[in-house]
């Protein structure tokens, strides 16, 4: 896949010649691999008052964040940690550059995404359950209409490993463009159209305020009654009570969910009950799995920090992903 990468270079950073980047990385308690990455850059790890560069190392923490940024309008470049960037986006201004994990977790996240589209079509999640011989169920994925919301990294690599399925993709996505292995390339406005006809639909998209609920009742209503919904973005994109009658009333085939709103998805709920729902706990990458991803990432970036060239990952202020 080729990176996606910024539109502007810190005119500073290609004036200062051959000095190393100076970059802090905070919290206290971020992880030491993230120093080692920009090491491994050619960085050098200093306080944030002394810092060009931020490398931010605790996803869940967007109050410390807001308050490290009040004494940091010096940092020219911040880089987050995870794909999804909905805790960070209020503070994401135009007045330095953003990078953050899209396309990091592209491999192993397409890969659940994969294995959760094959195990609800073909029943795996019923067989799993029950303790006795049970009759055939199932459809194939071979061949099936597939849409994907979202073209972005994740999407990129589950084009990739649907290709020997034969699939006849279609893709979801705010800035229409040819993708290769794509039937067709719908515009974000259009998205009911691609969800009609469709054996599976893939949620792997942003979570911006246009995304957030935009699987509901009506739309559920839309979709053919076989038709199975794999989410590996965020839980938010769906209406959870709406996802839960669906289901209850077969009015789609099924749903496997990597996110869930809430999250995490409480005992007791609903949705843990039913025989057409499949959930794992977030996992689409597990921190063993994104750990090395991400410090090449962070390498990756540094280097090019120091060269004044363009970054991976950037984050379009005006989208706000
Ligand atoms: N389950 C997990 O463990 C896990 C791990 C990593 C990421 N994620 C989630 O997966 C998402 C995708 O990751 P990624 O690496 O592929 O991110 P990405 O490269 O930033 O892709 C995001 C995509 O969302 C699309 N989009 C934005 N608004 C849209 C709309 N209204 N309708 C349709 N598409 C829209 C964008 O379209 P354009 O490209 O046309 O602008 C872009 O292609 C992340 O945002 C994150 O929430 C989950």
């Amino acid at each position: 896949m080729p990176p996606s990468t910024n539109q502007s270079r810190d005119p500073q950073r290609s004036d200062s010649g051959n000095d190393p980047v100076r970059v802090a990385v905070a919290p206290d308690g971020a992880p030491s691999w993230m120093a080692d990455a920009v090491v491994a850059g050619g960085g050098h790890v200093v306080p944030v008052a002394e810092a060009e560069a931020l490398v931010w190392g605790a996803p869940m923490q967007p109050a410390a964040f807001a308050e490290l940024m009040d004494d940091a309008r010096h940092l020219r470049w911040v880089q987050l940690p995870f794909a999804g960037i909905e805790h960070y986006v209020e503070h994401v201004d135009g007045d330095r550059q953003w990078t953050c994990g899209k396309g990091v977790y592209a491999e192993p996240v397409a890969e659940m995404a994969l294995a959760l589209a094959l195990a609800g079509m073909r029943g795996l999640g019923q067989y799993a359950r029950v303790q006795e011989w049970s009759r055939p169920q199932g459809r194939n994925l071979l061949g099936a209409n597939v849409t994907i919301l979202g073209g972005g990294g994740v999407t990129e690599s589950l084009i990739r490993l649907l290709t020997p399925f034969g699939c006849r993709i279609t893709v979801v996505r705010n800035r229409v463009q040819e993708m290769e292995g794509v039937d067709e390339v719908v515009e974000a406005d259009r998205f009911i159209d691609a969800l009609t006809g469709a054996d599976l639909v893939v949620l792997a998209l942003a979570l911006t305020p246009d995304t957030e609920g935009m699987l509901a009742r009506n739309e559920f209503e839309l979709m053919e009654d076989h038709a199975w919904v794999v989410n590996v973005a965020r839980g938010r994109h769906i209406v959870t009570d709406d996802l839960v009658w669906a289901l209850e009333n077969g009015v789609i085939g099924g749903a496997g969910l990597d996110v869930t709103d809430p999250e995490p998805l409480p005992p007791g709920h609903p949705l843990w009950a039913l025989q057409n729902c499949i959930i794992t706990p977030h996992v689409g990458n597990t921190p063993e799995m994104a750990v090395p991803l991400l410090s090449e990432r962070i390498t990756a970036n540094v280097r090019r920090y120091a060269r004044g060239e363009e970054l991976l990952g950037p984050v379009d202020v005006q989208l706000g992903y």
